[in-house]
């Protein structure tokens, strides 16, 4: 239902507007998408496959996790050869022909632009570690060790120290994440140049944008410092938006970006609301937008003992102001994404909605709802479209129909997970700071990357549909109930709803650029906003727990009387009260 009138990616220099602002992306994982050769890894030929489907959904972009050649240690975030496609996925004609299929169908393709390192075994690195005077040595950061120990105290984001010693030199290279991931020292214009080479030479093949790991990280701190040691004995790098990333990226801007039509987003970690509108600056000198994390993991309840392996969950009322701020904080400055979920994450309706058999469908409804009526642009993780839960189902028992003949739950032990990031923090957490086992498996159940990265579930066949063969990781049990052959069909699935969800922001001007406008903010169970354009208004009801909860008086006498519900998730609604996991959209006229 288009209640008020627009047309998409008009010029407008009051609104701002650009297509990438107006544009849904959807995140595909390609190891665990679809596998077309059954053995059991996901490719390029079985995205190509699905692109219908993502048609039918209605995204506009694929931002597409790495594909590039890599040895694997951290499921292509280590790349070895950035302009030839890992051979598990296919080649390089796979590729073309999944850009130009994708382009047919009006779906463009971000790729993942891994550059704050390569692997170890990249034709750079091979030659780097080769003497002190190699042409390569300054491509990676090197540095003597300190009295017989690493150069200084910083701790790998994968466990253990961010240092690796080299015997061929007797000298130590930095890699902020596993030791086949060394840093590339981008403060050597040679390092810059080649990344700009190979990033223009993947424009004119055609892509649409770039999404780029860990951006913020690029630039090291000067003499790189000693940090201040946390309880596993390293340090943080302090590398988060060091001094030199804006430069690098405006040069980035000038050298690449500026001469193409691309879509843009720099993950961000630790970025603050000020850093971020340099990188995501209207100007458009540096990138789109970025990813931050703010609103993910236990915030300010969480206890950081062990980084991000605690269980601890953001009350309701300190989440809403952080999506607040970053929603006021960036209006017409910088622009904002908006995400719940992606492959480092745990599912967002485990995490943040409920996934029980009850109200998996409606949490997951409600979480979109919430997401996609902000202002920013929206990216679904795959499977979020489908309500996919995490990998280790508690409440198996609920979904398992006897007549289904459903496997028992899965993940329950250490030998189901592949992640490098767990299986490290495993043996760190559990060998060195005295967590035990079952506290351990606690965490991985719940926050593991892991959770994400089960095999997508397109219908009730052996393996979910992914794979003829054996999954390189084992899929959810809930697959025989959770899977996209069943929710296409069903116009009241998950799926149906994200469909909507995608289409009335391609109809309605005011879901892109209306201002936003928390209310209520102090309520514990209930999230509202506004969202304003002209004389256009917005309001959008979420209800985040189990229970029914009236709605403040003063957000129910501003909506009148002819308000038109633009979407909700349930059948009925109840005057005044909010069901469990409610979520209702009106649209009116002041
Ligand atoms: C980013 C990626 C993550 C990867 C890491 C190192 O955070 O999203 O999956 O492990 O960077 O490249
Ligand atoms: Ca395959």
């Amino acid at each position: 239902m288009q209640v008020f009138k627009y047309e998409r990616g008009k010029e407008d220099t009051v609104l701002n507007k650009a297509w990438w602002k107006e544009a849904v992306v959807y995140q595909i994982y390609p190891r665990s998408f679809m596998d077309s050769n059954g053995d059991g890894i996901g490719d390029l030929n079985g995205i190509t496959e699905k692109l219908e489907y993502l048609k039918e959904l209605g995204i506009d972009v694929i931002w597409l996790s790495p594909v590039y050649q890599s040895p694997n240690d951290d499921n292509g975030y280590d790349i070895s050869d950035y302009q030839a496609i890992m051979e598990e996925f296919g080649t390089m004609e796979d590729y073309d022909r999944m850009l130009a299929r994708a382009h047919e169908l009006g779906i463009k393709i971000m790729m993942d632009l891994v550059v704050n390192h390569t692997s170890d075994e990249h034709a750079w690195f091979v030659e780097s570690r080769k003497s002190v005077d190699n042409p390569y040595r300054d491509f990676y950061i090197w540095r003597k060790g300190k009295d017989g120990k690493e150069p200084n105290n910083w701790g790998s984001c994968f466990s253990g120290s961010a240092w690796k010693y080299d015997p061929q030199t007797d000298m130590y290279f930095l890699h902020l994440f596993s030791k086949k991931q060394p840093d590339l020292n981008w403060d050597n214009p040679k390092v810059r140049d080649q990344v700009f080479e190979m990033m223009n030479w993947w424009c004119e093949k055609g892509i649409d944008g770039f999404r780029m790991d860990v951006i913020s990280l690029i630039s090291k701190p000067e003499g790189l410092p000693d940090g201040i040691p946390g309880e596993t004995g390293y340090a943080d790098s302090g590398c988060a938006t060091g001094p030199h990333v804006h430069e690098y990226l405006k040069e980035m801007n000038r050298k690449v970006l500026s001469h193409y039509d691309l879509i843009t987003v720099g993950e961000a970690s630790g970025v603050t609301l000020e850093e971020a509108k340099k990188y995501a600056n209207a100007d458009g000198s540096e990138l789109n937008m970025v990813f931050q994390f703010e609103h993910t993991g236990g915030g300010p309840e969480a206890d950081n003992h062990y980084g991000k392996w605690d269980s601890h969950k953001m009350p309701l009322p300190v989440w809403k102001k952080i999506l607040s701020r970053w929603q006021t904080g960036l209006e017409g400055k910088a622009w904002n994404s908006l995400f719940l979920s992606n492959h480092d994450q745990p599912r967002s309706v485990s995490w943040f909605g409920n996934d029980s058999e009850q109200y998996r469908e409606i949490s997951a409804k409600m979480l979109g709802t919430c997401l996609h009526m902000m202002q920013g642009t929206p990216y679904v993780y795959q499977g979020e479209e489908l309500g996919m839960t995490n990998a280790y189902m508690e409440n198996i028992a609920d979904y398992q129909g006897e007549e289904l003949g459903m496997c028992n739950a899965y993940f329950d032990q250490l030998e189901d997970y592949r992640d490098i990031e767990s299986l490290n923090a495993y043996k760190e957490l559990t060998e060195t700071c005295g967590v035990s086992h079952e506290e351990m498996m606690g965490y991985l159940k719940r926050i593991s990357r892991d959770n994400a990265r089960t095999p997508m579930q397109w219908d009730d066949s052996a393996n979910a549909g992914f794979t003829t063969g054996t999954p390189w990781i084992k899929v959810n049990s809930n697959y025989p109930k959770v899977n996209a052959k069943q929710e296409v069909s069903d116009p009241d699935s998950v799926f149906s709803y994200y469909k909507k969800l995608i289409r009335l922001r391609h109809e309605n001007e005011i879901i892109v650029y209306g201002d936003y406008e928390l209310l209520a903010p102090e309520d514990e169970a209930l999230f509202i906003y506004t969202r304003m354009l002209g004389t256009q208004r917005l309001m959008v009801l979420c209800n985040f727990t189990e229970k029914e909860v009236s709605i403040p008086a003063e957000v129910t006498e501003q909506i009148p009387a002819d308000a038109k519900l633009l979407i909700g998730n349930y059948s009925k609604q109840k005057e005044k009260v909010l069901q469990a996991y409610e979520a209702r959209v009106y649209a009116y006229h002041l």
